[in-house]
């Protein structure tokens, strides 16, 4: 019997995986392709790999999940020990001497192409893999790039040798209309918290579970770098009543004076707090700039604040009168719907960011003014939830009732415990596959390199 041969749903997904995985790599490429062979071979900062690191493990990531664990071979696997995050931790890579830049792009090419070869014969429709279902580890190879894009970034971005110079860069024009500090009132009540069957999650937003909160209010915008700079001139770096025990005392270690990378307009020497709030009380942000590699640029004052820790953010959040999210709260004010009860995997509904919903895909290598981007809000008016920065919320990464660690334990289960806070939303350098309302980020709270800020919370008035 013989039958025409129509597209079957295996060739349409092969066609939608190579699609994803080309377009996801056409960046990480361009994304590296201003920066020097020096600076891409040295290690910038303890906290950061060497990017020519960031590039052998996306290779050797996908080779191990895409050819090796695909294969019908069945046998030990692992990634190699350099190019394994858990056995080459980030303060030794320094030390490795890696292939060089060349060398590295052609392992990048040489695994994909091997990938797009076993991928023609991948049976999506009769295999029983849990791996391949609906193409699942092709998309979580796809957002380990992207992840790996926005690390990648977090060190170019601190650069001291260099300029970093992207050709194309999007600029996001003042607004006008959105007022900083606006509250949206929250109602008491259970919601849908984690991510639906069927589309792509990781192992740490499942199972989807009912979850509740008390009534609060949150803010419809993330806090600004005006609002950041009033807590600066009211001296609430010096308050030792705003910060934890912990905070302040990492403050004061630290020397904290003011988020990562601004300083007083011209200054080239350290700075104290005293000094800071002078001159956030005499100038506000006109007295301020940032300096990064991407050049030294003006502060913004309705920019959404970036590059704080969390202990910056908890006390500033104390200083406006309010606290952080928990990372429920944050998720119900993204994604749950009053009207159906529902919960949508985006705030504004269930299809991927395009560039006028939100900041990501590092479209404009930084973020936003807050307003710019009204048709991306969520249900109950909140804008700006994922792009331009990552949001500190008070909750500690834990499993969700019913975990399980899937595919593999150091994805999410090793983090676990009282070490990471967990942070919301996405960044300007977020991947838009990747950033969705049941995402969860996490880190140690005394880090400023990543892309994150704030949104404020208050408990509602009874
Ligand atoms: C989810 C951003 C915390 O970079 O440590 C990359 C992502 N996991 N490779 C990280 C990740 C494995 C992860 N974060
Ligand atoms: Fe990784």
């Amino acid at each position: 019997m013989t039958a025409a041969r129509v597209p079957d749903a295996s060739s349409s997904l092969r066609a939608s995986i190579a699609a994803g995985l080309a377009e996801v790599r056409e960046r990480t490429l361009q994304i590296v392709a201003p920066v020097s062979d020096v600076a891409l071979e040295a290690q910038h900062s303890p906290l950061m790999s060497p990017i020519l690191w960031d590039l052998g493990h996306i290779a050797e990531f996908e080779n191990l999940w895409l050819a090796v664990r695909l294969g019908e071979v069945v046998e030990e696997s692992a990634l190699p020990d350099v190019f394994d995050a858990m056995r080459t931790p980030r303060s030794r890579r320094g030390e490795l001497s890696l292939p060089d830049r060349d060398s590295m792009l052609t392992r990048l090419a040489e695994v994909r192409a091997n990938t797009l070869e076993l991928l023609e014969a991948v049976d999506f429709e009769a295999s029983a893999n849990r791996l391949i279902e609906n193409g699942f580890v092709y998309e979580l190879v796809r957002e380990h790039e992207a992840q790996h894009q926005e690390t990648i970034l977090q060190t170019l971005i601190l650069v001291e040798c260099e300029t970093y110079a992207p050709t194309e860069r999007r600029r996001f024009p003042a607004v006008s209309g959105a007022n900083p500090g606006e509250m949206v009132a929250v109602p008491a009540g259970r919601f849908e918290r984690g991510a639906a069957p069927g589309a792509f999650a990781y192992d740490n937003e499942l199972p989807i579970h009912s979850a509740d909160t008390g009534p609060f209010e949150i803010g419809r915008y993330p806090v600004t770098n005006g609002e950041y700079i009033d807590f600066m001139a009211a001296g609430g770096y010096r308050d030792r009543r705003l910060w934890s025990d912990s905070g302040w005392s990492w403050k004061e270690d630290a020397g904290l004076a003011a988020p990562q990378y601004w300083r007083p307009e011209g200054m080239s020497r350290a700075f104290t707090a005293a000094e800071a709030e002078d001159v956030a009380r005499s100038r506000g942000a006109a007295g301020w700039e940032r300096v990064t590699s991407l050049g030294v640029e003006p502060l913004r004052n309705r920019d959404p604040v970036v590059h704080i820790c969390y202990h910056e953010a908890e006390a500033c959040a104390r200083f406006a009168g309010g606290r952080l999210p928990t990372e429920t709260e944050w998720e119900k004010a993204a994604a749950w719907d009053p009207d159906t009860g529902g919960s949508l995997r985006y705030p504004w509904g269930s299809a991927q960011a395009t560039a006028d919903l939100a900041n990501l895909d590092v479209q404009g290598y930084g973020v936003a003014p807050i307003g710019s981007f009204p048709g991306g809000c969520s249900p109950l008016g909140c804008e700006q939830l994922l792009g331009d920065t990552w949001e500190w919320t008070s909750s500690l990464f834990s499993p969700y009732p019913g975990f399980q660690a899937y595919p593999y334990d150091d994805y999410s289960a090793v983090f676990f415990g009282d070490q990471y806070m967990v942070l919301r939303g996405a960044s300007w350098a977020t991947d838009a596959g990747v950033a969705r309302s049941s995402f969860r980020n996490w880190d140690y709270p005394i880090r400023r390199q990543i892309f994150a800020g704030f949104r404020l919370a208050r408990d509602a008035v009874r």
